[in-house]
């Protein structure tokens, strides 16, 4: 096995759903019905990641992305294509593949609800056979990383969203897996959680080389955290680059911020190759006393947002 820890070639996931129909008619008409549509959710996705390396997967709602990761992690079989984490065909050998990765859904705990979170950790020790040394000095890095003193004694179901969140973090990284997704792990919190999290997510990387998938709809998440973006759209992959490839891009483009009368600031996102931006400032001066201007580079949320309306392809 190479340097690669994931790769995917023609991918594909289809679903086949049933055409519902309205009304108490079209529910009975529904239970003899026969009427399927397919939905291509991954669509012909090549992809490979290397060992160590933190990729954002990203796309909008709906995109395919929570589907990859299922794939990846074995809980859903490919309808076609192939698909290797850590050289394991994760669907048909599960287990295997459960002992390198380790897996964070935003939305819900994977930890046991009622126990304090000291005792899940060793149960995972018992269950991935983790050495006592490997263990406590995995806890001495995490000590390291961020104060987990507040929660190593609270049973999952007194913490905040914020703490659970931590939590399942630490826990996925617990046995020293070779691969972790993380899917919306940032999703609900709070600001200074949100950089908590980021800096413990990119400390683990750093020193442990794990390689992490991360889909967020966050771009503070992707700023911090991502060199590479994958971007996929309708199943299919659209972008697969550095980041700073994807602003380069858009390199004509400038956001316009104009601090008004009343001290807010007022922002416009101007394509300098098509727009005088002068002429932009004096118009808007015209109308309204202007106190301040500045003038920045495109950010990472505008480049994604330009990229899901497809003008960049
Ligand atoms: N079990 C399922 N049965 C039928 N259709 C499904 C199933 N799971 C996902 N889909 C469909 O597949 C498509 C991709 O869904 P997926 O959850 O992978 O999107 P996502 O990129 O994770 O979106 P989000 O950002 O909203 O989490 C959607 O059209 C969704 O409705
Ligand atoms: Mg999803």
């Amino acid at each position: 096995m190479g340097n690669e820890a994931i790769v995917m070639k023609d991918l594909c996931k289809d679903f086949k759903v049933l055409n519902r129909h309205e009304g108490l008619k079209g529910s009975i008409r529904d239970l003899f019905s026969r009427d399927y549509k397919t939905v291509n959710a991954v669509k012909n996705v090549d992809l490979t990641v290397n060992k160590g390396e933190m990729i954002g997967y990203l796309g909008p709602n709906g995109a395919g992305k929570s589907t990859t990761i299922k794939m990846m992690t074995g809980v859903l079989e490919p309808t076609s294509g192939e698909i290797t984490v850590n050289g394991v065909v994760p669907y048909i050998n599960r287990k295997k593949n459960c002992e390198n990765i380790g897996v964070v859904f935003g939305q819900r705990s994977q930890l046991w609800w009622s126990l304090p979170l000291i005792e899940s950790f060793k149960l995972l020790r018992d269950i991935y056979m983790v050495s006592e040394k490997d263990y406590q000095d995995m806890l001495e890095l995490y000590r390291s990383l961020v104060d987990i003193e507040p929660v190593l004694h609270k049973p999952v179901r007194q913490m905040s969203l914020g703490q659970r969140t931590l939590s399942d973090i630490l826990a996925a990284f617990l046995h020293n897996p070779d691969i972790v997704f993380l899917d919306e792990p940032t999703i609900g919190l709070d600001v200074s959680m949100k950089a908590k999290i980021r800096s413990l997510i990119a400390g683990l990387n750093e020193q442990k080389k794990t390689t992490v998938i991360l889909t967020t709809h966050d771009m503070g998440d992707v700023d911090a955290l991502c060199k590479r973006i994958v971007i996929i759209d309708k199943g299919q992959k659209i972008y697969d680059n550095n980041i700073e490839h994807l602003k380069s891009y858009f390199g004509s483009y400038r956001t316009l911020r104009l601090k008004l009368d009343d001290d807010t600031w007022e922002e416009t996102l101007i394509d300098e190759s098509r727009t005088d931006i002068m002429e932009v400032i004096n118009r808007a001066d015209r109308q309204k006393k202007i106190r301040d201007i500045e003038l920045i580079e495109i950010s990472t949320e505008e480049v994604i947002k330009k990229i899901y309306e497809g003008e960049a392809s």
